[in-house]
């Protein structure tokens, strides 16, 4: 197994190029199942979890070419994909391939609105929390859809297809948000979805599917009007940015002090963990090119927060900000509302010199003003990438094992931190 070798104390100058969003990639892809044209998604990142989903949705019968390099684009390029189900070949998602990824029971959706059923395999638990499919379920009865459970799998049936609906999820949720919006840009009729998630994710899935065809009113909002249409079409669509890829590398250079301009994001995606930035003392600017982040000598002063659906602190940055705030003067709280087991990377932090106390869903973040280089590994993608940040600031070498849960979610991770003067390099094994 691939590991991770990090010499800390480097500072970070230079810039990043970000990479189309996983989060956003992966619903994406799965909206190619709606329609038997072609879509077409550019920027799509090189990672473990679009290649996996691209299994999954080729045994859904979904066709895909990718287009080659073309010259003066970067190893860091995004690819372009093209997706063609010209008929779903089969409507069952079996166990060995929903539990490699859990976005994978979103193709419930597509495939029920298209086929009028849909055999999934029931994703399972994972390591930041139980992470039920109920009310994602529950959007699709509202739908009109028959759905029992049995062994293992959810077996959906809406033999005479799907009908518009009134969807109220009791909390907000991406995926509910998205399995919602594919069930009703097919279904007879229209589709109220309130209190809808509102990540730019969302709004990216319902922009490519209006590309589509599709009549969807209020994306972005917490109340989403779709509009039902008989069918779909193929579309051209280029995947936002990363804003939890662009985040994470603003902490790694408020961690290790430096500047680096972040390339083709805009603030307003993650304006809540730029504003926690801000308020530990970090320099933030909006530029041509992306977002500029500065810190020269001065500590990093300690900030409470709390995770909160968008716009609010994203809980797939709490672990990177809490490598951050081990090192800050004083000592801050971060609550995490979202998942109820995403304080894996406490332990490991440790490790490193981190003094972190639990309590209940509040991680107590005393600051220390050096962290030592130690072998850590991690149970999830964010948790793992908070080791990588705290290592480029610790004293000595930090080994991180299990580097397979960077690859699902960070492109060319080493390359892009060595560019800015990083000593990374990975070790085969
Ligand atoms: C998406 O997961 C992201 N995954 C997650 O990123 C992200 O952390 C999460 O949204 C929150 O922003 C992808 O986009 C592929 P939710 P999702 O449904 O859609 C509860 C990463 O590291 N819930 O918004 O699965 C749930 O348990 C990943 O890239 C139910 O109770 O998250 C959680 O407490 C990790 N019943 C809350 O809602 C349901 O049926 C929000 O989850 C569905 C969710």
């Amino acid at each position: 197994m691939d590991k991770i070798r990090i010499t800390g104390g480097q500072r970070l100058n230079g810039s990043i190029p970000i990479s189309g969003a996983k989060n956003a990639a992966l619903p994406l892809m799965i909206a190619s199942l709606l329609t038997d044209e072609t879509l077409t998604l550019v920027n799509v990142p090189r990672l473990s979890d679009v290649t996996a989903l691209s299994r999954i949705l080729s045994n859904h019968g979904a066709d895909r070419t990718v287009a080659g390099k073309r010259i003066g684009q970067s190893a860091e390029s995004g690819q372009t994909i093209s997706l063609t189900a010209r008929q779903i070949v089969d409507t069952c998602a079996p166990y060995e391939l929903v539990s490699t990824m859990r976005a994978s029971f979103w193709v419930i959706a597509p495939i029920l609105a298209r086929m009028g059923e849909a055999r999934i395999s029931l994703p399972g638990g994972c390591a930041i929390g139980t992470r039920p499919v109920d009310l994602l379920l529950m959007a699709l009865e509202r739908l009109g859809a028959e759905i029992r459970i049995e062994n293992g799998y959810a077996l959906a049936r809406a033999p005479k297809g799907l009908k518009g609906g009134e969807i109220v999820f009791p909390k907000v949720t991406v995926g509910g948000t998205h399995t919602a919006l594919m069930g009703a840009v097919l279904a007879q009729g229209t589709t109220v979805i309130e209190n809808a998630a509102c990540e730019p994710e969302v709004t990216d899935l319902a922009a490519c599917l209006t590309k589509m065809g599709a009549r969807i009113e209020g994306a972005g909002t917490p109340r989403i009007v779709v509009t039902g249409v008989a069918r779909l079409g193929g579309a051209h669509h280029t995947v936002l940015p990363d804003r939890i890829e662009a985040g994470t590398y603003a902490m790694a250079v408020a961690m290790t002090g430096g500047d680096v301009v972040l390339e083709g994001v805009t603030p307003d995606l993650l304006q809540a963990a730029l504003d926690a930035l801000i308020r530990a003392g970090v320099d933030i600017t909006a530029t041509n090119e992306g977002i500029r982040v500065r810190r020269n000598g001065a500590a990093i002063a300690a900030v409470d927060i709390e995770t909160q659906p968008f716009p609010g602190f994203p809980t797939d940055l709490q672990a990177q900000f809490m490598a951050l705030m081990t090192m800050a003067k004083g000592t801050s709280r971060i609550r995490e509302t979202i998942f109820e087991n995403r304080f894996m990377h406490v332990q490991e932090l440790a490790r490193l010199g981190a003094r972190i106390r639990l309590d209940g869903d509040v991680a107590i973040v005393e600051g220390v003003p050096k962290l030592t280089g130690a072998p850590v590994m991690a149970t999830d993608l964010r948790a793992s990438v908070s080791l990588v940040i705290a290592g480029l600031a610790a004293e000595g070498d930090t080994m991180i094992n299990r580097v397979y849960h960077l690859d699902r979610g960070f492109e060319a991770l080493e390359a892009k931190l060595s560019r800015c003067g990083a000593l990374v390099e990975r070790i085969s094994g």
